[in-house]
């Protein structure tokens, strides 16, 4: 495994960068933005390619590089499902699998620090987000934060992971790197309360000053979406009403680019072909299915995805190889849904 953290000395921040191997796929956690230079060229000298950039959670003391990683290498953007922030193209819930090339990261709900946080799995180490961090845990007092979420989500989830599992959490003042489960449990000054009334009050005392990067970093991470106005003006996207007149059409085909989860999870339109946005670059070069499909029969590629974010990478993708016909459904399957769409 290519396992590397990486430090922002300004925010404190811990980004992760992980791979099954070398010349493999790449997935990326909590990148911040003045960083995204440097992670891409590791990247490169790693010979690695990026295919998802997640956060554990809104950020208020950064911004995130989660809009700029995806504009520079068109990967997807990971948030959990309460996230509101419109830069995220996959969404995930609790109990879900996060999968790469050769790695599966579990997927566990912690609401408390903000009530859109999300810790990740590996079967040695949890990337605890600000949920708990080293001799320390986030603040609930922001964001919708909430003591008695937290305490909940570090008894009742994190701390019954096995006591050697490492802890590798999103930030660190003090210049540690990483602990473990059991040495969290015996020696952070947090957890040693002896019930969640007495963890509460702990929390609701501390009375911290606001971070610096607030007021600029909370606005500019809601707002790292991809501008899908802009592929529309180029004539590249289709409405739900219009994308339903295709359906049953022998000149147009629809092109589901999600995971097999989220297709089992929300559904999908009738008769859609299936090709995973991870595997899009090699089906429209020359040779390809979707490039033979468009180019030998003539019929209109439609991309949709979750909420129209991928398929818009996709049809700019499908644009730069020769297919002047790609358009995307612009929302996707969430506007598909709104507008009455039927579904598979
Ligand atoms: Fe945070």
């Amino acid at each position: 495994m290519i396992f590397r953290q990486l430090f922002d000395p300004v925010s404190c921040t811990y980004t992760y960068l992980l791979a099954s191997r070398r010349g493999g796929e790449a997935l990326i956690i909590d990148p911040v933005l003045e960083r995204v230079d440097r992670y891409l060229q590791l990247i490169e000298e790693l010979d690695l390619r990026l295919v998802k950039a997640v956060d554990t959670h809104l950020h208020a003391d950064h911004i995130t590089g989660l809009g700029a990683l995806r504009d520079r290498t068109r990967c997807i953007t990971v948030m959990g499902e309460q996230s509101g922030v419109d830069v995220v193209s996959m969404r995930v819930r609790d109990g879900e699998r996060l999968e790469i090339e050769g790695m599966t990261l579990g997927v566990v709900y912690t609401p408390g620090h903000t009530d859109d946080s999300y810790c990740f799995t590996l079967p040695d180490r949890v990337f605890t987000g600000d949920t708990l961090l080293i001799r320390g845990t986030g603040r609930t007092d922001f964001q919708n934060g909430d003591p008695r979420a937290q305490y909940d989500s570090i008894f009742n989830r994190l701390l019954r992971l096995p006591d050697e599992t490492l802890v590798y959490p999103a930030h660190d003042y003090k210049g540690d790197t990483v602990s473990t489960i059991g040495e969290e449990r015996a020696h952070n000054p947090r957890l040693q309360v002896r019930s969640v009334e007495e963890y509460v009050d702990l929390m609701n005392g501390l009375k911290l000053a606001n971070p610096k990067m607030m007021d600029v970093a909370v606005p500019a991470n809601m707002r790292q979406g991809l501008d899908q106005e802009e592929v529309a003006r180029r004539g590249w996207a289709v409405g739900a009403e219009e994308a339903m007149a295709l359906l049953g059409r022998r000149d147009a085909v629809l092109v589901d680019l999600r995971e097999r989860g989220e297709r089992e999870r929300h559904g999908a339109i009738p008769g859609a072909l299936h090709v995973s946005y991870q595997d899009l670059q090699e089906s429209i070069r020359p040779g390809g299915v979707l490039h033979e499909l468009a180019s030998a029969t003539g019929r209109r590629l439609v991309f949709y995805c979750a909420f129209g974010e991928r398929s818009a990478m996709a049809v700019q993708a499908a644009q730069d190889a020769g297919l002047a016909a790609a358009a995307h459904l612009q929302g996707g399957i969430a506007a598909w849904k709104k507008a009455g769409g039927p579904l598979a």
